[in-house]
């Protein structure tokens, strides 16, 4: 995880990287530091805690800087620990993005070397340092780099000289260039307020700016001429707005969200555009995620299998490759993620990819990794998604994946023409559906009231809304660390029922559809085991109302349409039951928006 920035140029550089690093914190936040270079010294600022808080950006000035923001991996969150990272003489500084995975063997050959964090990415500086006592500086940093096993982005600042040296291996690198000035980045997003001129930094690819900018491949020596590309993207600061929270301004969001991604697949036509080849030999479809994309892939499953006949698996991305899977050319992948940046995510397209699947993204971040690797990308329409606990990024992936399924149930012939219009009717009416939903955001918030200071909690959905209950319980273990667990509901006799006391609430999603009678069954089980209930109801179901504790009712939708409807009360139950327990709901502890480690 963590994001890294750079800048040379004639602008306070400390200034730049500072901010940089506020457009980069999605990606970690328990320290951040800055390295600038001022008289041939190398200056550093590290700290504990988010970026910028209680320090002010231009209290150092310079031309040149690097910078990091956090999220352990080695070593607790602490300034010791927070990058840069320098050798002994403190001459070469270094940030890093990635996992050194032999870092210990190589602390442990440098003998001599005084090491001050416990970090992976210590190492480094020291190797650079025991290289430069045979090699000149540049072929000390390759010599080091060709000793280093894992993945990495790197930047690393000499004290002897006005230049930075950033590398990449499976780590995100993104260049940005502008009339005398260089900016280097984990993302895009984060170099568009300065300049639309981008280079993707690929792997084993370093990039040395001093006066000008130079590209060589670090293994081959090869000199890289890649003229910048013009990124036709705006710089959208995001804010807040009236809401105190992102994640609440997001959830109010799906109903434009959604729309701009209809729109958008229908517009362009793209899901239509996997080739004839591909899809007359298609005879799986295996989808890749992780954390709330793995749980639209779970919907997706279920809508494919059922619209178009075609046998789908749904993979933790961080499984799939150490299991040997069985992929070849007959396999379409379907890479989900909202970032575009998840490693476990990237790793599992890589070998589906080596054995011959084609690669079908569906992404939120435009230009990230997960889009330039794949065969094609069709983009949800969200728009950034700044709070750590996904929302909209979800009910847009349903959205491509809903539409997906219909476009192979019409190619497979299992739905006619006329069905999948039907269909996509249903889709259009959701943006309404959710901001009727969103109406009743009171009620809501009065459950969570009676709720918010229990320590567990059940939820329960079957068929299409089981992965709609995970994805609930998912959405309150990370903003109120509340434990929270989901599970198909008929499961919870097999175990779970021993759980249940008058201590223990259990959300029910009940909506009317062909397991309702079951699940109304699995309510008079909890509720003769004096569990809580509160249960998620279709509109004018009075039958529930009578046998729970408390109902959150959802428009009345076809059955398939559901999970984008059940899930909305869930995710602001979420929200208020964070809320009251003060919680930092935009960015949760322990986390990060984009996982980038494996
Ligand atoms: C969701 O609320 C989480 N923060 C997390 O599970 C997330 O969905 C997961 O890390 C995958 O991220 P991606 O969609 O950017 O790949």
């Amino acid at each position: 995880m963590c994001g890294i920035f750079g800048y040379k140029g004639m602008k306070n550089s400390f200034s730049v990287v500072f901010n940089g690093l506020k457009d980069l914190e999605y990606r970690g936040y328990d320290s951040w530091g800055i390295a600038s270079l001022i008289d041939g010294e190398i200056k550093v600022v590290k700290k504990t805690g988010k970026i910028g808080e209680d320090f002010d950006e231009e209290s150092v000035k310079s031309s040149i800087s690097i910078g990091h923001t956090r999220w352990s991996t080695h070593g607790i969150p602490s300034d010791k620990n927070a990058h840069p990272h320098f050798s002994c003489d403190k001459k070469i500084a270094v940030v890093h993005n990635g996992i050194i995975e032999n870092h210990d063997e190589i602390r442990a050959r440098l003998k001599g070397h005084k090491f001050k964090s416990d970090t992976d990415t210590e190492v480094i500086a020291h190797l650079i340092e025991e290289y430069m006592k045979k090699y000149d500086y540049k072929e000390a940093v390759v010599k080091a780099l060709g000793e280093l096993e894992g993945s990495f982005a790197l930047m690393i600042l000499n004290s002897e000289r006005e230049e930075i040296i950033a590398v990449r291996r499976g780590s995100p690198l993104v260049l940005g260039v502008k009339k005398e000035e260089f900016f280097l980045a984990s993302d895009i997003l984060a170099l568009l307020r300065h300049t639309k001129e981008i280079i993707f930094v690929e792997d084993d690819e370093m990039v040395i700016f001093n006066s000008g900018f130079k590209m060589i491949n670090f293994v081959s020596g090869e000199v890289i001429d890649r003229k910048p590309e013009v990124m036709d993207i705006d710089f959208n600061e995001s804010d807040k707005g009236a809401f105190s929270h992102f994640m609440l301004k997001e959830i109010y969001e799906q109903p434009k969200a959604i729309e701009k991604t209809i729109s958008g697949v229908n517009g362009n036509g793209v899901v239509f555009q996997i080739p004839e080849k591909v899809l007359s030999r298609l005879n799986r479809v295996v989808i890749v995620a992780c954390g709330t994309s793995w749980h639209a892939g779970l919907v997706g499953e279920y809508w494919i299998e059922r619209f178009a006949g075609i046998p789908v698996e749904v993979e933790y991305a961080s499984e799939f490759r150490y299991r040997k899977p069985i992929i070849d050319e007959n396999v379409l992948l379907v890479a989900i993620s909202q970032s575009g940046e998840t490693a476990d995510t990237l790793a599992a397209v890589k070998e589906a990819k080596d054995k011959g699947a084609f690669i079908f993204s569906i992404c939120n971040v435009f230009g990230s990794t997960l889009t330039r690797v794949s065969d094609l990308v069709v983009y949800t329409r969200a728009g950034a998604e700044i709070g750590v606990a996904s929302t909209k990024a979800f009910t847009t992936q349903l959205s491509v994946l809903y539409l997906l399924s219909l476009f192979f149930g019409e190619k497979k012939k299992v739905l006619t023409g006329s069905e999948v219009e039907k269909r996509k009717e249903f889709l259009k009416k959701v943006p309404v559906q959710i901001a009727e939903i969103l109406k009743n955001e009171k009620k809501v918030r009065e459950i969570a009231e009676n709720y918010y200071l229990d320590k567990n909690a059940l939820y329960l959905g079957r068929g299409l809304n089981f992965p709609i209950a995970l994805e609930g319980a998912l959405k309150l273990k990370e903003v109120s660390y509340i434990h929270a667990e989901g599970y198909p509901a008929a499961e919870m006799k097999h175990g779970p029922i021993a759980l249940i006391d008058k201590d223990m609430p259990v959300v029910f999603i009940a909506a009317k559809d062909k397991t309702y009678e079951k699940v109304m069954a699995n309510i008079e089980e909890v509720k003769s085991r004096k569990g809580k209930v509160i249960a998620l109801a279709s509109e004018g179901d009075s039958i529930v109302a009578g046998k729970v504790d408390h109902v959150l009712y959802i428009p009345t939708a076809d059955h398939f349409i559901l999970p984008f409807l059940t899930v909305i009360p869930l995710q602001l139950l979420a929200y208020y039951i964070a809320d009251l327990r003060g919680c930092e709901i935009d960015k949760p502890r322990n986390l990060a928006k984009s996982v980038t480690v494996e």
